[in-house]
């Protein structure tokens, strides 16, 4: 999608298709309106039928019949003015570009200073329309061969404002960044297991090299070379090659931040197989990896003055004639060894790997990591909000601040030691699991384990797999998880 600056008011706009905010209080005040001419009394005359009230949600699509230059005006309600914060922006503005894609437009206008009524400032408003309005839009056919027409997209979005500005503009390169990095990780995450193999998301990530991010791919002979043992006991049982993925991007002279993304390209639990209902869902058990590998981009394409490191082992979870065990005693990178209980607990046997890996090479300021890891987090906190857990309250605290400027939802789990008593081991340093009390508790307290004394935290995205429906921006299918979260940690460092 292209985006263009337009130093315009939106009488002047000669489109397909405006999309107009409103808020609550145009009912008692008009001024409130911003807007004068025809395109007021278009919305005065939704609003006197009583089908539009500027309410969150919301919509009137008006078409104007020639009396004003453009065609179509979409009238969308912001709620009360106080309300009106980026996130609000962002719900509308994504269902709304879902109402624009579907209209089959190639060009779509937003009155950028509609969206600042609460406050927000220029650069804030054109971040969240752009970023919004990618992921709202986004809708991808996959690997359809027939109805295609229905997957038309918006060309040009176009931001009106009677001021152009490099805030506006670096608010829109900015949103549009984001949005891509999301789409990106959707993308990647709802791919089918015979397609986003661990060779395809390698490839992903040696695309990344036209942009200046270093890449190297350990295939399985180097992976054995270099000790990932952990890694490799889960790659074991697979026929389709391994990766562990190695990107970096910046000066190593900066500070330095690890990204670590599971990428179990498809999980039937292995030898302790997984019940058959549902299993398909499984393939989008390299969320994780898929967010690691967009952020990347979005680093490099935003040039983020940070030496940002990123890992993302991916592999296959099978039942072979030659995978792991339950019971097996495995060997790590970090030299600490683990005893197998289920084989389904795939993902942090091979992040352990990755994490010591990140600190004992990089010696990162801070190291992250993002994982569907457990059935147990999903049941805690639903689909809505990503549990993580952190050994160090500054990264914490950067954490919380992300979320808030991205709406994206966290809450911070208990990384108590007591529940080491759950994973002592007879004949090994640990067990993997711990049962089911408190799963996503043990898991996370099992790799704290290889984090030494890094300050990090762990994310456990297990419940934000799936969007089951159309919801704000976020289409049905995979939500991109975690990703402008991280972008915000980053950008803000
Ligand atoms: N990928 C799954 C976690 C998962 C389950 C994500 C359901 C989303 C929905 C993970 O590898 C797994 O199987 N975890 C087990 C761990 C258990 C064996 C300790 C789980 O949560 O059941
Ligand atoms: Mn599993
Ligand atoms: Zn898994």
């Amino acid at each position: 999608m292209e985006v263009v600056l337009q130093k315009m008011k939106p009488t002047e706009a000669r489109l397909p298709l405006l999309i107009i905010g409103l808020t609550e209080e145009v009912k008692s005040d008009s001024s409130e309106m911003m807007l004068t001419g025809p395109l007021a009394r278009l919305a005065e005359s939704v609003m006197e039928l009583g089908d539009f009230k500027g309410a969150k949600g919301d919509a009137a699509l008006v078409y104007s019949l020639g009396r004003v230059n453009t065609e179509r005006v979409l009238y969308v309600g912001f709620g009360k003015k106080t309300e009106l914060t980026a996130e609000r922006v962002r719900e509308t503005l994504g269902e709304a570009a879902r109402r624009a894609r579907d209209l089959g437009v190639e060009a779509v206008g937003i009155s950028l200073t509609h969206l600042q009524r609460g406050g927000l400032s220029p650069n804030d408003a054109a971040e969240a329309a752009v970023e919004s309005f990618i992921m709202g839009s986004f809708k991808d056919p996959y690997h359809k061969t027939q109805g295609l027409d229905k997957f038309k997209q918006v060309k040009e979005l176009h931001l009106l404002s009677p001021y152009s500005d490099e805030e506006l503009e670096n608010g829109a390169h900015q949103g549009q960044v984001l949005g891509e990095a999301v789409n990106m990780c959707r993308r990647l995450s709802w791919g089918p297991a015979n397609h986003v193999t661990p060779g395809k998301l390698a490839e992903e990530a040696l695309g990344l090299r036209e942009l200046g991010v270093k890449v190297e791919v350990l295939e399985r002979e180097d992976a054995e070379r270099v000790g990932l043992k952990s890694f490799l006991a889960v790659a074991r049982g697979t026929s389709e090659p391994p990766k562990f993925i190695i990107m970096e991007y910046g000066d190593p002279g900066k500070d330095t931040v690890a990204l670590i993304g599971k990428a179990i390209t498809f999980d039937t639990g292995g030898i302790s197989l997984k019940a058959r209902e549902g299993m398909e869902l499984m393939k989008t058990d390299m969320t994780g990896g898929a967010a690691v590998i967009s952020v990347m981009k979005a680093v490099a394409q935003l040039k983020l003055p940070l030496h940002v490191v990123g890992l993302v082992p991916a592999t296959d979870n099978m039942p072979d004639g030659k995978a792991y065990h339950p019971g097996d005693v495995v060997d790590t990178y970090a030299g600490i060894t683990v005893e197998v209980i289920s084989t389904d607990a795939e993902g942090r046997m091979i992040l352990n790997d990755a994490l010591a890996y990140a600190a004992r090479n990089y010696k990162p300021k801070a190291m992250f990591d993002f994982a569907t890891l457990t059935g147990a987090m999903q049941v805690a906190l639903g689909e809505h909000a990503i549990g993580y857990f952190a050994n160090d309250d500054a990264v914490a605290e950067r954490i919380q601040a992300a979320s808030h400027t991205s709406g994206e939802m966290v809450w911070r789990m208990p990384l108590w030691d007591i529940y080491d008593e759950q994973l002592k081991s007879d004949v090994a340093d640990w067990k993997h699991t711990g049962g089911s009390p408190g799963g996503a508790i043990t898991a996370a307290r099992f790799l704290s384990k290889f984090v030494g004394d890094t300050p990090w935290a762990h994310f456990d995205i297990a419940g934000l797999m799936e969007q089951k429906t159309d919801k704000g921006y976020n289409p049905k299918g995979s939500k991109g998880p975690a990703v402008r979260l991280i972008l915000d940690v980053l950008r803000n460092w």
